[in-house]
């Protein structure tokens, strides 16, 4: 199967044939790749068992990992959740459309396929105006993971959504550079007190000021327990070349960096850096410029979420076979950055003294 790419500017998504085109496959039950403000989706009719199947085929990807339906608004959640508790209506209210996933009950119609036989279903209402268009255009909610081949990291441009997808699926919508560059955070809102699944950039602060208090499922900070999002159990956001992950103060890491850089050197290692601007400027001079990936100012929280995930795709390109990332301090947005680099490294890491 040929892999169409059709660019699409955001000002112009509503009326854009593109657009269209893509909603008419989505509805004959085939699967299109689009820009949500986040990452790339891979979408499907979420109310189509056998085109959400497909879904699991392109990317191959476990098939108890339930999908979460994108909709456009207020009307497709309730087509899709048999209630809508008030934490959730608290939080459509703050945060919808918007990088938010909720874990809400669900009805009878959306197929087991999508919910991986849970009796819970997860909705976000994207923001990117792509997106929006998209699931209008469609008219149904769209299920839609991540657009990566299973395991890999989620694609943040459309052309990373090409390496893993050419040849599986009929067409791409390009919309650019996602803006926030990692996955939405998943709220379970089907307990008496809301739970954080996974972390994103709707932070667990910005949450508890909303609901007044806010959970973070323990699996997520260390506790050996099963994750609830069955998802995040797996290695993921990998990149090719295994990588250890650096914590601790930030003035301590350039010098680290070069430490380290030069001891991998002297074993014949091919190192890979990612990291701060300051750390990289630590190491510059000891490696190829293609081995350093610079993803934003220390403290840059917006622009380190934006950037890691390219970065990691960017390595794999590259002859480097070990890899070297510098953590963040896990407040706010740290701890969604944090969540997937920690996973990136496979659990190698490594504490500054
Ligand atoms: O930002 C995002 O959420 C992106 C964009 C495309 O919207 N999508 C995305 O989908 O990251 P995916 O499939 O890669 O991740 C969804 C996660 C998985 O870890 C899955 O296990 C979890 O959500 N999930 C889905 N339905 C669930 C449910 N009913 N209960 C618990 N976890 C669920
Ligand atoms: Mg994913």
């Amino acid at each position: 199967m040929e892999t169409e790419v059709l660019r699409v500017l955001a000002s112009d998504s509503e009326n854009c044939a593109a657009v269209r085109r893509a909603g008419a496959l989505i509805r004959a039950g085939r699967l299109v790749a689009f820009p949500t403000e986040t990452v790339y989706g891979l979408g499907a009719n979420g109310f189509d068992r056998v085109a959400c199947a497909r879904i699991y085929e392109a990317k191959g990807r476990p098939s108890d990992n339930p999908l979460i339906l994108h909709v456009a608004g207020r009307a497709m959640v309730e087509e899709a959740a048999a209630g809508i508790p008030p934490m959730a209506e608290k939080l459509m209210a703050a945060f919808m459309p918007g990088p938010l996933t909720l874990i809400l009950p669900r009805k009878p119609l959306v197929p087991d396929r999508i919910t991986g036989g849970l009796d819970t279903v997860g909705i976000r209402a994207p923001e990117h105006p792509v997106a929006r268009a998209l699931i209008r255009a469609a008219g149904v909610p769209i299920a839609a993971p991540s657009a990566n081949r299973s395991g890999r990291p989620s694609p943040t441009t459309a052309s990373s959504v090409l390496r893993d997808m050419e040849g599986r699926i009929p067409l791409i919508l390009d919309g650019g550079t996602c803006r926030v560059g990692i996955e939405s955070t998943i709220v379970d809102c089907t307990g008496a007190v809301a739970t954080i699944l996974r972390p994103g950039a709707i932070t667990r602060e910005m949450l508890t000021e909303v609901l007044g208090g806010c959970n973070l499922d323990p699996a997520l900070v260390g506790a050996k327990t099963v994750p609830r999002a069955p998802g995040m159990k797996y290695r993921h956001y990998a990149p090719k070349a295994d990588m250890t992950l650096y914590c601790g103060a930030p003035a301590k890491m350039a010098a680290a960096f070069r430490r380290e850089v030069r001891r991998l050197l002297k074993e014949g290692r091919k190192p890979g850096v990612l990291a701060s601007h300051e750390t990289c400027s630590g190491v510059a001079g000891l490696l190829p410029e293609s081995r350093v990936r610079d993803y934003g100012a220390q403290g840059d929280l917006s622009a380190i979420a934006s950037h890691i995930y390219e970065g990691l795709i960017a390595f794999d390109a590259t002859d480097a076979d070990v890899l070297l990332a510098e953590g963040v301090a896990e407040g706010g947005l740290g701890l969604a950055i944090m969540n997937r680099l920690r996973k990136a490294s496979g659990g190698r890491v490594r504490e500054l003294a």
